[in-house]
């Protein structure tokens, strides 16, 4: 029999890429979002959807009592680090509070294995050049204490009621599916690749580097863009190690490659063949210079390999979603 899995945040930019390879590796799915952030048009139609705000817990009793979960991918969140910090009430709400509802729930009904998106922010500054899990964890902004807050939540729920989760610690998700019918929509958007896309369509007049004089070696700041498919893909192995032996874990999932923001920007203006206004500015409180992966983990044991390695394949991609979407699932 097929495996069933509840994806919550399904409609959402990287959950919407996993429901997908869920389904192309013989899963049957149900996505539960509130739509908050996500988009209905990026579900696809053999998916059972339900519009479920994850605090509503009598919702949430009657999903799980009328379906037989073998596990859940965990996506639902709040992902702004900038506005936590303007609401930290909301987001401790939404991320831990819940998402323990979630749990709760998940225990009652005896489906006892997630896999849970987690985030790079849980590291705060870096120590070192590349980042290994065992890093020290600490979150310089709200967001980042929130996911951590949850991983110790899984940790205490495993040690106390034998849940299995893996924590997937993602850097910097970007590009889109390869079909380009499904992509990243944020609104408001931050995230660097989608600006500068839209600086090309127009829709933005300018893009800002935030900081010309880091440490780094055309001085502007380095992340490591990791590809959603590539993500997507960490996904199924992780779920697969959950079923096979159900040993908890955390990973990191990057590139391992840093790129600089002027090397995205000739990147974007390479592959676009269009020109844009491009304004050199002070630096940000509370960007470090370098944020990049060490993923050993995730390809030793998951057997994990990214495909898009470069930040020309990772562009291309998402240009294709851009171009073909302009106002994102608006159109
Ligand atoms: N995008 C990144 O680069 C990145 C990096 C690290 C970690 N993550 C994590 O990955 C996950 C997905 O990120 P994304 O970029 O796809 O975000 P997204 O906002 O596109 O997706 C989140 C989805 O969750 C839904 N949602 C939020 N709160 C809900 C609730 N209470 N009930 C039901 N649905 C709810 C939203 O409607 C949305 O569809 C998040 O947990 C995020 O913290 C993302």
């Amino acid at each position: 029999m097929t495996k069933h899995i509840l994806v919550t945040g399904g409609a959402g930019y990287i959950g919407s890429h996993v429901v997908r390879k869920l389904i192309d590796n013989g899963y049957t799915v149900s996505i539960l979002d509130n739509l908050i952030n996500g988009n209905k048009e990026s579900v696809p139609s053999e998916v059972a959807f339900y519009k479920i705000d994850l605090g509503d817990i009598s919702e949430l009793r009657k999903l799980f009592d009328e379906n037989n979960f073998d596990a859940v991918m965990h996506f639902a969140a709040f992902i702004e680090a900038g506005v936590s910090m303007k609401k930290p009430a909301e987001f401790f709400a939404n991320n831990c509070i819940n998402g323990s509802y979630l749990l709760n729930e998940m225990l009652r009904h005896g489906v006892k294995k997630i896999i849970f998106s987690s985030t790079a922010a849980v590291y705060g500054n870096p120590i070192g050049n590349k980042i290994k899990e065992d890093h020290p964890l600490n979150p310089v902004n709200h967001y980042g204490r929130t996911k951590l807050i949850f991983e110790e939540l899984l940790r205490m729920y495993k040690e106390s009621y034998d849940l299995e989760y893996i924590a997937l610690r993602y850097f910097n998700a970007s590009g889109a599916d390869e079909s380009a019918e499904i992509g990243e929509d944020h609104d408001p958007e931050t995230h660097l690749i989608p600006l500068v896309l839209k600086t090309v369509l127009g829709e933005r007049e300018n893009i800002k580097i935030f900081g010309t004089d880091y440490g780094t070696p055309d001085g502007t700041c380095v992340r490591d863009y990791i590809h959603v498919n590539d993500l997507a893909n960490a996904h199924i192995l992780a779920l697969e190690r959950l079923f096979k032996n159900g040993e908890s874990d955390v990973f990191n999932l990057g590139n391992g490659k840093g790129f600089s923001v002027e090397q995205v920007i000739d990147s974007a203006k390479k592959i676009t063949g269009k020109d844009f206004k491009v304004i050199k500015t002070n630096r940000r409180k509370g960007d470090p210079a370098v944020l990049v992966a060490d993923s050993t983990k995730a390809r030793d044991i998951l057997k994990w390999n990214p495909k898009y390695t470069s930040i020309d394949d990772i562009i291309k991609t998402a240009w294709r979603w851009h171009k073909k979407h302009p106002n994102g699932y608006n159109n």
